[in-house]
This record gives structure tokens, sequence and C-alpha cells, in this order.
């Protein structure tokens, strides 16, 4: 682990993480039921934060303007080089930087929507922190973060299988969903939040600020 994050490279990386990914339910439906209603409108722009092999990035491509674009942005090579052997599928402009998610290479204001799924809790608790500042920043006024990850379980028997995830104190922000507050103070109001499966949520923030 990098003192960025867990950098997901070599036996579980690019085509093997996106098998044992599929083990785990995070198929294309899931990132469909991830995105929800969301889309890219013409000369919109889009982050994927932790893009891994970029599936949610593709699933958000499929329906996106032509003139539009999505970056995913991961720590690890591995993930990126293997999402880039797809973006020639579609029909936005797609592409994939090594950068962290806490350091962000896009100007303030200049972003429509930022989204990320699985990503944080695979972060040091002041990166995630750093993410979601960062995420304020980029975004456009009553632009769109859309956060996908695991949550302390709705049901009582799952939530026994998943509490040993209690031993790790970096995963008690997830358990206790930490995230719309951390979205509260970075200037964001919450306007969805619901589980798309038994153990990951989908949580959407706007930016404040604008006339509403
Ligand atoms: C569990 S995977 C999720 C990948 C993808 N979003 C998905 O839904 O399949 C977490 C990803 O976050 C990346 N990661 C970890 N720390 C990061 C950081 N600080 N900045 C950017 N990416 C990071 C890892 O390399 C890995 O690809």
């Amino acid at each position: 682990m990098s003192k960025k994050g867990r950098e997901f490279k070599g036996i579980i990386g690019g085509e093997n993480y996106k098998r044992v990914a599929s083990l785990w339910g995070m198929k294309t439906e899931f990132y469909q039921k991830g995105l929800g209603n969301i889309n890219l409108g013409a000369g919109m722009k889009a982050v994927d934060l932790g893009c891994g092999p970029g599936a949610l990035s593709f699933a958000l491509a499929e329906n996106a303007h032509h003139d539009s674009s999505i970056t995913g942005i991961d720590l690890s090579d591995d993930q990126i080089n293997y999402a880039k052997k797809f973006t020639g599928n579609f029909r936005c402009a797609l592409d994939f930087k090594k950068v962290s998610m806490d350091e962000l290479p896009f100007e303030n204001n200049s972003v429509d929507l930022v989204m990320t799924s699985m990503a944080l809790h695979e972060t040091p608790p002041e990166v995630r922190r750093g993410a979601v500042k960062e995420a304020s920043r980029v975004l456009k006024k009553e632009g769109t973060f859309l956060l996908v990850d695991w949550c302390r379980p709705l049901s009582v028997a799952v939530r026994a299988l998943w509490s040993p995830m209690l031993l790790f104190p970096k995963m008690s922000d997830n358990w206790n969903n930490v995230y719309p507050l951390l979205c509260e103070e970075a200037g964001f109001s919450i306007e969805e939040d619901y589980y798309i499966s038994s153990i990951a949520r989908r949580q959407v923030f706007i930016k404040n600020g604008g006339a509403r």
C-alpha cells in the first residue's frame, strides 16, 4: 500500500481485477445501477476517482454525448493501461491518468460530474477526506458528486458477516457512512441515498452555490 492508498497492480490489477470484481457482483449492471439516471450531455466533463479498469467510466460513456469527456484517474499503471485498451469503443472522449484522487489536475469549477465506485475505502482516511475536498474544488456550482462504496449492510445477518471489517480502523468511515458529513463540510448537499446491493450504497451530492 502506498501512502496514498492500495494500488491494484500485478495479480490484482487490470484483467485479473476485473474477473475478481465480477465474482463479487461488480458487473455492468452494478455500474448502471450506480449511475442511476446520471448522464453526460454535450460539452460536459466527468472525472472517475480510483477508476480501476474503467467500468464506471464505460457505463457512463455508453450513453454520453459524443461531445463530452470522461477522465478516469487511478494510482495503478496496470489498471489504467488495461482501461485504455477500450477507449475506442465509445463516442465520447475518454482518457485515463495516473494521479491520486486527492491531487486532481483540474481547474477550480471546471467539471460537471465527479464519480467514484468502491475506491474511497482503499485510501487512508486523510486521502479520502482530501478527495472529497478536491471533488468540491473542481466541480462547477451545482455539479454532481456520485459516491458508490460499501457501507454497513442493512440486513442484520449480512451485517454480522461483515462485522470483522470493524477490526480495521480505516474501514470505520465506510461502516459508519461518514461521507454525508464530510461532503456537507466540503460544501455539498445530499440529493439521493440508497443501497444498490446488500452492501453497496449509492449517494449523490450536489455542490452548493447555484440558484436553487
Ligand atoms: C477496489 S478498486 C475499484 C475500481 C473501480 N472504481 C471499480 O469500481 O471497479 C480501487 C481502485 O482505487 C485505486 N486507488 C487506491 N488509492 C487511490 C488513490 N489515492 N487515488 C487514485 N486511485 C486510488 C486502486 O488502484 C484501485 O484501482
